[in-house]
């Protein structure tokens, strides 16, 4: 199983002023986000994606930046399709994720990228045609990571502040695995990024 968490971003972003935390984002991203995600988008383009459904909706500054960096952890994981563990093995990207960023970003975007796959289980459970609408990898990763969720669990998540961005960020995330869609750079994002970093 590979547990490898790249720890070169973070120390990179640690000793950066604002300005040069972006560049040294933005060019882990470019460069580690080549691999493909799934079948058809590349890591960078999923996440490119992802936060362009964010801008297309007008969503707050924070949640542009979640939805950007929501599946950073797969990145510093260096979790993709080429692996054949990856849809086996759950490595708590989201987690692993969450965790990395929180030195940088504050808790309004960490907590929806924490808590964007338990978003999944959680509209599966509440949302009957939400699971239907879910890519194969999707629908097989689900068990993996724990199925539909109990009532009990149901309560207790919308307990947490932000889940409904999670939910919200989680729609994105599913949609966000066009193959060949034309999408804005980056750079696009740079202010938005930049004014959320703490
Ligand atoms: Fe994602």
């Amino acid at each position: 199983m590979n547990n490898y968490i790249d720890p070169s971003l973070a120390r990179k972003m640690s000793a950066a002023t604002l300005q040069q935390k972006v560049d040294i984002l933005f060019t882990y991203m470019e460069k580690r986000g080549q691999s493909f995600y799934d079948e058809a988008v590349t890591q960078l383009e999923h996440a490119l994606q992802c936060a362009a459904l964010a801008k297309q909706n007008d969503a707050s500054p924070t949640l542009i930046t979640s939805a950007l960096l929501h599946d950073i952890g797969h990145i510093i994981l260096d979790e993709h399709n080429a692996d054949v563990a990856f849809l086996d093995t759950d490595l708590n990207h989201e987690e692993i994720g969450a965790q990395y960023l929180e030195p940088f970003f504050p808790e309004s975007i960490t907590t929806p990228i924490r808590l964007h796959v338990p978003a999944k289980r959680y509209l599966c459970t509440t949302d009957s045609s939400y699971y239907d609408g879910l890519s194969e990898a999707s629908k097989r990763s689900l068990k993996l990571q724990g199925g539909v969720m109990s009532d009990k669990e149901r309560e207790a998540f919308e307990q947490i502040s932000h889940y409904l961005d999670a939910l919200t960020l989680r729609r994105w995330d599913d949609m966000a695995k066009v193959k060949g869609l034309e999408t804005v750079g980056l750079e696009t994002y740079r202010d938005v990024v930049q004014q959320c970093i703490k």
